[in-house]
């Protein structure tokens, strides 16, 4: 530790800080703008100079390393005026209009012109004008005259997306932030840029104009999107959401969020949403109100209830519904005596249903994917379906994490990985058993299966894995809605138990570890989602789902639900029906998940002895599935 002593007041640091991460401990604001705490050093803009005794000039305090006994002067009147000689250099070419500019009241610039700007300007000539940039449709970029050139953009890109879409061309006068040519910005998380930019040069498109930040009430939320659980802040003007922004929290998300967790608010005024309940009644809808929407339902389900059983009532609900409602859906269907309900809409092998205690979650808190030095991912479509934890693997893999994946498709993770094993769906449980297999030999101990041959790239992850003092394995969502789930949740157990590596599950959607906890599975014999569909019922509560899209068999639950008495469809949007089905309207719901992350770990499920050898796959790899095998013992990895 280094002691350094910053306006009169002594603080203990990491040797190899920077004299603003002491202020920063200490509370101290040094006025800066290009300095990140989570992006690289770029000390391109010079706002944060303070006074250091015994240094011939100010120096930077984001990139001025501290040394033994330092004394810092941070509102000394030679750091003053050096912070004031750079506002009025960055106040030369930026425009005067603030009035009219989005960024107006929530701007850096502004805010610390006030207090370090001049009343007037020295510079008489014309300001420079910058052409503007079209960056897609999300980030506008209209007016590049604005840019003060600190690089968060470009650093964000190069060091968190993982993709370098915006860069600086030109030098001094002439140098402008552009995209590469004719391109825009495409990143899954580019959306961040616009809050990291300090001046109003990049603005969201969807909010452009509509409301000063003053005018918006600000409500805590959390992105229903994926299992990350994403904190927000929902902006609201008028009952109307028009701005969707992070609420920082470093064990989750960060500051960062995902841009359909940015921007997806629009969808909330979609042209085609109900915004009344509405009854088809003799092949006609009509509005009606409230009462007599409730009425109907309540009369539709008695009805079935009467005369086909509790059993034929059915409750589908998707993943992303917030925990309360999936525990009222619950309360619901039971008190009318039905245990049919489900959550896991796309999943298709529910066989590990009854041997599993507790619910699969990620195993690990959310924040220690960062410290991870090895990673084993199977079927996960990371950037897609988690865009923010793969900004997590990222930033493991530029720490030295190794990351090898088991998956379909050779998707860009705009990461390096390690070792790849890129095979057919079917063949991801006999990839597992060679990985299982090489584990074993790596470790001298029993193989889970007897005369197994492992491939070479299977011993290059299993050593990955025994080489490793912080290792993962993670099944992600397309492994959860496999055929062979159970098998895949088995096999990936086992190498994670035999490597010492943690265990864990990436949930399809905001509530998947919610779901079971609030009882949104059937318990007491019931039917699960597959079931439900493969053996109609005659009413179906669908909740927050769109069932030709949401569900492991599209068509099957389609027909399910023309064939049924009553569809109740409380939806977000309109979706096309069978004729005759009652719907009510829609509820807008905020998300919320439980947390998860220091329940203890799931316990091994039982799946049935999967068959084996495993199917002959004809992967792209060519590899071999064939196998002189014998079953594995379960019972061996309880
Ligand atoms: S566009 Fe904004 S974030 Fe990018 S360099 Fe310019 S001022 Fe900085
Ligand atoms: S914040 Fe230090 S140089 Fe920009």
């Amino acid at each position: 530790m280094v002691e350094v002593e910053i306006d009169g007041r002594k603080v203990s640091v990491q040797e190899g800080s920077m004299v603003m991460d002491a202020a920063n401990k200490l509370d101290i604001y040094v006025p800066h703008f290009c300095y990140h705490k989570r992006l690289s050093i770029a000390a391109n803009c010079r706002m944060c100079l303070v006074e250091i005794e015994k240094a011939p000039k100010p120096m930077p305090a984001c990139a001025t390393p501290v040394t033994q006994g330092m004394i810092v002067h941070t509102a000394s009147e030679r750091a003053k005026q050096a912070q004031k000689g750079v506002m009025e250099f960055l106040l030369i070419n930026h425009p005067l209009d603030c009035p009219i500019c989005d960024q107006g009241g929530e701007c850096q610039l502004q805010d610390l012109a006030v207090g370090y700007g001049g009343s007037a300007s020295r510079f008489a000539e014309p300001k420079r004008v910058v052409f503007h940039k079209g960056l897609g449709p999300l980030i506008s970029a209209e007016e590049m005259t604005r840019c003060i050139h600190c690089t968060r953009c470009v650093r964000f890109g190069q060091e968190i997306a993982g993709i370098m879409e915006l860069g600086m061309a030109g030098r001094g006068e002439h140098s402008e932030i552009l995209s590469f040519v004719d391109k825009t910005v495409d990143s899954e998380i580019s959306g961040n840029m616009i809050d990291l930019c300090p001046v109003g040069a990049l603005t969201s498109k969807p909010f452009r104009y509509a409301a000063r930040t003053w005018e918006l009430s600000r409500r805590k939320s959390v992105s229903p999107h994926d299992s990350l659980g994403a904190n927000l802040i929902v902006q609201v003007k008028n009952q109307r959401v028009l701005r969707v922004v992070p609420l920082e929290n470093e064990a989750v998300n960060d500051c960062w969020i995902s841009d359909r967790d940015r921007f997806s608010y629009e969808g909330l005024y979609a042209a085609d949403r109900l915004l009344r309940p509405m009854l088809k009644q003799g092949g006609q809808w009509r509005e009606v109100d409230w009462s007599d929407a409730l009425a109907s339902v309540a009369n539709a389900l008695n009805n079935v209830k009467a005369q086909h059983g509790a059993d034929a009532i059915g409750a589908l609900a998707a993943p992303g519904s917030t925990a309360e409602e999936l525990f009222l859906l619950g309360r619901l269907v039971r008190a009318l005596g039905s245990d049919n309900i489900d959550f896991r809409l796309r999943q298709s092998d529910f066989s590990a249903d009854g041997r599993r205690a507790g619910a699969p979650h990620l195993g690990m808190p959310i924040a220690d994917i960062d410290r991870l030095d090895r990673l084993l991912l199977i079927g996960a479509f990371l950037r897609k379906d988690h865009p923010l934890l793969a900004a997590r693997v990222r930033h493991a893999v530029k720490r030295g994490c190794k990351v090898s994946l088991v998956q379909a498709t050779d998707d860009e993770l705009l990461m390096p990985v390690a070792h790849k094993a890129i095979v057919a769906p079917s063949a991801w449980v006999a990839e597992l058993a060679q990985i299982a297999t090489a584990v074993a030999q790596i470790k001298g101990i029993a193989a889970p299966v007897v005369g197994g041959e492992a491939s070479e790239r299977a011993r290059a992850i299993a050593d990955s894995l025994c080489t490793g003092q912080a290792a993962a394995v993670l099944l992600g969502n397309a492994a959860e809605q496999s055929p062979h789930a159970a098998q895949l949740h088995v096999w990936a157990q086992w190498i994670a138990q035999a490597t010492g590596a943690r265990f864990g599950v990436l949930g399809a959607g905001a509530n998947s570890v919610g779901g079971y906890l609030v009882g949104a599975v059937p318990d007491q014999g019931g039917m699960n989602a597959r079931v439900m569909v493969e053996q109609p019922r005659r009413a179906y509560l669908l909740w927050n789902m769109e069932p030709e899209f949401d569900t492991a068999n599209p068509a099957a639950t389609m027909n399910a639900l023309a064939a049924a008495d009553t569809v109740i469809v409380p939806v977000t949007g309109v979706t096309e029906l069978p004729a005759g089905r009652e719907r009510a309207p829609p509820f807008l719901t905020s998300g919320c998940i439980p947390d998860c992350s220091s329940s203890p770990p799931w316990p091994l499920p039982r799946p049935p002895v999967p068959s084996w050898p495993p199917p002959t796959s004809s992967s792209a790899t060519g590899a071999s599935t064939r196998s002189t095998r014998t079953a594995p013992s379960w019972t061996r990895w309880r």
